[in-house]
């Protein structure tokens, strides 16, 4: 219900902050903030203090990616300074050091022997998900389909320590760029930001160069006009692709802990691609991208504006992935954008709507919200306060089972989904799937999609409207532990019968019952265990 969602909102009547001033403050966050390199067993106050001398510690956390790490704030950005006067540059006794001083550091024990003789290792924060058997072991004991995609999102979100350190990573890559462009900033976008973010995900970053173009106060006497010399090139695209490549080249040259570096200058988007070891995930580096990051903050707006809709959108997204509707590797697949966009717009079909249209919140805008990027108008509200909150109070359980009914008997043959608008319209060109872009309106987000993957996807959301209603005839919920609700569609069986294409939806779905009762008899067996059939991966990434 829209109580049960009220309740959850933490922010409600509370000013909630725009996705402008969540950045800026993250951004200046992270330019107060070190990554340490340590060992696992140190004493946490002996640490504290020694960095202490250097200035205020705001907060702290440890993690684990290949060794444990502490992302350590200061109060101020000096202390940083002052940490760096005391910091040695490695020797030479193996291979030989780039002397790029970053604010990635390696913390030694003098005495490693005695020092960690008798320390416990430190508590490490979690940056990954738990594995798939043990999440859907967690959704059996929920009490609701809606409280399972609470506790879906709960395990799976992004977590406030994983998002500074998404950040602090922009940050780091942020200074390699100021060695060309001193005022560029380096900003996530995509799901690091827009609500919808899972352990793991990439991290798309954009770096910013627009300050650099501003014009600044012209000097208003005197009989001249002073302008920079600059570099000419044919093409924005070809700016970007030069600037790229040469920020790539000292990512990967200078980039301390930045492995795999990859130039894919010739893509729609041209961009940099490399892990982040340290952290542990994906990047991609950007520039001139800035109608994504619009596209970033209107899902952004739409994920805060009610929790059902980042439940719902959480868990579909999740939901394609472990049945590789969507795919970490680029391909004819529904990508996880055009899948949110969908999510988005069935929401707006419900009566009452749960969500405005794109329309709507144009119509809320004011003056500081006018965007016209490259000549597309992306201007909305961003002002979340001024968006009235919905009437609607159907709850998730509902909702999830709707989402699929909705997208299992949609007409993709000749309707678009249009989230300007909030209705389907003809399609302008036969793509099997017809998305429109927000902002690029003449444009398909989906164009990418084949007919094969789309009938994947409808496939198997009428697999799962019909066990969601059929759950609802019957099911009682706190009986016993076998998968149902949105663990059951969480199973790969669920796809594999799918697949296995038109038979009749009544023999699909006697393998299912068959399945569910057999995990009935299993069930205090792994899931991973059962019979060797039944194996997750242990990431839905
Ligand atoms: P993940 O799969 O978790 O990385 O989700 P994501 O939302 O971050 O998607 P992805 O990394 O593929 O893209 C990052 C951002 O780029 C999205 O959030 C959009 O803002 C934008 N984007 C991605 N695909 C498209 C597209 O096809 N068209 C347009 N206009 N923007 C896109
Ligand atoms: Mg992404």
């Amino acid at each position: 219900m829209g109580g049960e969602g009220k309740t959850r909102d933490s922010k409600v009547g509370t000013r909630k902050k725009t996705f402008s001033e969540v950045q800026a403050e993250r951004l200046e966050q992270a330019q107060r903030t070190v990554l340490i390199n340590c060992p696992a067993k140190i004493s946490e106050k002996k640490f504290l203090t020694y960095l202490s001398h250097h200035g205020k510690i705001n907060s702290h956390y440890f993690y684990e990616s290949y060794g444990t790490y502490a992302v350590v704030e200061f109060s101020e950005k000096d202390s940083i300074a002052s940490l760096q006067d005391v910091t040695r540059t490695p020797g030479i006794e193996e291979e030989c050091a780039v002397p790029f001083k970053s604010r990635l550091f390696t913390l030694t024990l003098k005495n490693p022997s005695t020092q960690a003789a008798h320390q416990a290792p430190v508590h490490c924060h979690k940056q990954s998900t738990i594995l798939i058997n043990d999440l859907v072991q967690k959704l059996c004991s929920a009490d609701s389909v809606s409280n399972q995609l609470y506790t879906l999102m709960d395990e799976y979100q992004l977590t406030e320590e994983n998002t500074k350190l998404r950040f602090l990573v922009c940050s780091l890559i942020q200074d390699i760029a100021c060695a060309y462009f001193p005022e560029c900033t380096v900003k996530p976008f995509g799901s690091s930001v827009n609500t919808f973010g899972k352990l793991g995900c990439d991290l798309d970053m954009f770096l910013d160069l627009d300050e650099i173009g501003r014009s600044p106060t012209r000097a208003k006497t005197g009989p001249f006009y002073m302008e920079y010399q600059m570099k000419r090139v044919p093409s924005e695209r070809i700016a970007s692709q030069r600037i790229l490549s040469v920020i790539g080249d000292c990512i990967d040259n200078f980039g301390a802990g930045c492995v795999g570096v990859q130039k894919i200058l010739n893509a729609r988007c041209p961009l940099v691609r490399f892990s982040h070891q340290p952290a542990g995930f994906q990047c991609d580096l950007t520039t001139n991208n800035r109608v994504a990051m619009r596209s970033s903050e209107l899902l952004y707006i739409y994920g805060s504006l009610d929790s059902r809709v980042r439940a719902l959108v959480f868990s579909v997204r999740c939901w394609a992935r472990v049945h590789g509707i969507t795919s970490t590797i680029p391909g004819p697949w529904i990508t996880n954008f055009s899948l949110t966009i969908m999510a988005l717009f069935f929401l707006q079909k419900r009566t009452p709507p749960i969500i405005p249209t794109l329309d709507q919140l144009k119509d809320l805008a004011d003056a500081e919200d006018k965007h016209i990027i490259e000549g597309y108008d992306c201007t909305f509200a961003s002002n979340l306060n001024k968006i009235k909150p919905t009437e609607n109070t159907e709850t998730l359980d509902v909702l999830l089972s709707d989402f699929f009914e909705y997208f299992g008997n949609f007409a993709f043959n000749k309707n678009s989904i249009n989230i300007r608008k909030g209705k389907e319209q003809n399609k302008p060109e036969p793509s099997p799937l017809y998305i429109q872009n927000p902002f690029e309106r003449a444009l398909n987000i989906s164009k990418n999609v084949q007919e094969k993957q789309l009938d994947r996807f409808v496939a198997l959301a009428r697999e799962c409207a019909w066990i969601l209603q059929q759950e609802d005839k019957g099911h009682s919920s706190l009986s016993n532990s076998q998968p149902w609700g949105l663990a059951a569609l969480l199973l790969p069986s669920v796809a594999s019968n799918c697949v296995k294409g038109k038979k009749k939806r009544g023999q699909a779905s006697e393998r299912i019952k068959s399945l569910l009762d057999s995990l009935k008899i299993n069930n205090s067996e792994s899931l991973v265990n059962n019979g060797g059939k039944r194996t997750f991966s242990n990431q839905t990434q």
